[in-house]
């Protein structure tokens, strides 16, 4: 595994200040992200950074995230709650506080929450860690992980899926991304 960085101990540090409950489950995250990213080859120091930042737009209000998000110019569905939103704005603290610019790393802190067709296998570690880090204390994430090492796809279906049912039994909306996702796993799978 790789050592920490200055950077990531300025993420950290940040996290620390601004959002210590997110801490711990933060580094559970980029801890699992890292065994995936080693597993599957995928550039581990990309993969760290966006583990660490995948949460950091969580320091903001829905309100200040909203402004930001305005005055950023970028485009966003302003209806999204701060559960969704918090992805958005992670994009713009990763590049204003952190000078980070990597393509990758900032589409997998920016879908980490509802998913996107056609995500890339950095993306997709952080989307699957995001759920199976064991501080979560889910009990079925415990055969997940030990599953991700074997059949990534499976798992990452299974993660999919089960955001679907969460949002179903909260009576909240589903994204239509995170539909379209399920759809494509499903037809793909299924014309294997
Ligand atoms: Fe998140
Ligand atoms: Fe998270």
């Amino acid at each position: 595994m790789l050592n920490i960085t200055k950077l990531e101990n300025q993420i950290i540090d940040y996290i620390k200040k601004n959002i210590p409950e997110r801490l711990t489950h933060t580094l559970s995250v980029r801890d699992i992200a890292m065994g995936l990213a080693s597993h599957y080859k995928v550039d581990e120091k990309k993969v760290s950074l966006a583990a660490l930042c995948h949460d950091i737009g969580r320091v903001y209000s829905r309100e200040d995230m909203l402004s930001l998000l305005k005055k950023s110019g970028k485009e966003y569905p302003s209806f999204y709650n701060r559960n969704i939103l918090h992805a958005y704005v992670g994009v713009i603290i990763a590049q204003n506080e952190f000078n980070i610019n990597d393509e990758e790393i900032l589409l997998a802190i920016k879908n980490h929450t509802v998913g996107k067709v056609g995500m890339g296998m950095l993306e997709k570690i952080i989307y699957v860690s995001d759920y199976i880090e064991p501080t979560r204390n889910i009990e079925k994430t415990e055969q997940m992980r030990v599953h991700a090492l074997e059949d990534f796809d499976s798992v990452f279906l299974e993660t999919i899926k089960d955001s679907l049912t969460y949002v179903l039994s909260k009576n909240d909306f589903v994204v239509y991304d995170t539909l379209e996702l399920y759809n494509s796993l499903v037809i793909n799978k299924n014309t294997l």
